[in-house]
């Protein structure tokens, strides 16, 4: 957290940042005993709902994406979330933001507990050995001693080596859960002849126009949980002008950001958009007061183009 030091936010503009997100923030009704988040001697925040993943450890259903935040912006972003209700961060070695996100944790002043660490290992760490060293960096940068979800990033290089390894810090009980990130169908079949352990989670690309629905039914039957990456599309193919979803959240008082998360909460897939602005921040996560109707699910389902908006990512 060296570096992170630097850009120390005075204590004095973070409660005073806090208090503007507080006053931004309604509060809502509670979701039941499995929502993950607040305590009861922190202010009520808005609390997100969990899933049970397979093997048993809740994870929130909503969380906050860090991919391109940088330094000072990353970690204003990180703690102006975990402010807002968030409790699910996403981080990769890939991003080179673990350190900030990591002191975003700590101006927060929240338990590490309550939180739900995400980081990926990158494909040039990949294998046994170089695994293990890439997970205890993404640690110490994090500012952290055990991670809830470490995820293979891309089926490339020597997973399978990395898998064992991540196999191994899980059941030393350094990692919650184990999962994977953008493996098809066809990888996972082939992964999961040597995999011990099935993945909780495979993270992949999906947003309304690329719904992913042969991977979708893939990980229901597996009982392995989609998580969303890019669940905006970046803004992409008009996203968030995009007349149809426009045209539900009028009923709803929500905008096009709200409907899609409230699409990917309703279809059961956990999403984290990342934003670095709090209004967007706020804005992000509150979608838990109301509800799509089936028709609302049904004209949405119609505007999958079952292709990426992200080509040359692969
Ligand atoms: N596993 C993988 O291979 C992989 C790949 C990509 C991403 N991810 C993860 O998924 C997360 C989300 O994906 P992403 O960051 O690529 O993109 P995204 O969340 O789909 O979109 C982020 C963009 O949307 C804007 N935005 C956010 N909320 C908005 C709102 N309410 N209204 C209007 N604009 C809004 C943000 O701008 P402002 O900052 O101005 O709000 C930003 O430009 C990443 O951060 C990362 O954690 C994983």
């Amino acid at each position: 957290m060296n570096k992170a030091n630097e850009n120390q936010i005075p204590r004095r503009a973070f409660l005073q940042r806090s208090a503007l997100l507080a006053a931004s923030t309604m509060i809502l009704p509670l979701f039941g005993n499995d929502a993950f988040g607040a305590s009861s001697t922190t202010q009520k925040k808005k609390k997100v709902p969990t899933v049970k993943l397979n093997n048993g450890i809740l994870m929130p259903v909503l969380g906050f994406g860090t991919f391109q935040l940088k330094e000072a912006v990353c970690r204003q972003s990180v703690a102006d979330a975990i402010s807002a209700g968030y409790r699910l961060i996403d981080t990769a070695t890939l991003y080179k933001n673990e350190e900030f996100v990591g002191a975003g944790i700590k101006d927060s002043g929240i338990k590490r507990e309550e939180l739900f660490i995400t980081s990926k290992v990158w494909v040039t760490d990949s294998g046994y050995e170089k695994c293990k060293a890439s997970f205890e960096t993404s640690l110490k940068k994090l500012g952290t001693d055990y991670l809830d979800l470490y995820l293979i990033h891309r089926p490339r290089g020597d997973y399978k080596g990395s898998w064992k390894m991540m196999e191994e810090l899980y059941k030393e009980g350094r990692i919650k859960a184990i999962g994977i990130s953008n493996f098809t169908p066809e990888q996972y079949a082939d992964f999961m002849l040597e995999a011990k352990i099935k993945p909780a989670v495979n993270q992949i690309e999906s947003h309304v126009f690329f719904q992913q629905m042969d991977s979708y039914k893939d990980l229901k039957k597996n009982d392995v949980h989609f998580e969303a990456w890019t669940p905006f599309a970046q803004g992409r193919n008009g996203l968030f002008t995009n007349e149809v979803l426009a045209e539900i959240g009028k009923k709803y008082k929500k905008t096009n950001a709200q409907v899609s998360l409230r699409w990917h909460y309703q279809r059961g897939t956990i999403a984290i958009p990342r934003s670095s602005k709090i209004a967007h921040i706020t804005e992000n996560i509150d979608i838990f007061d109301f509800k799509l109707s089936k028709s609302d699910m049904s004209t949405i389902a119609a505007l999958d183009l079952n292709k990426t908006q992200f080509p040359t990512w692969g």
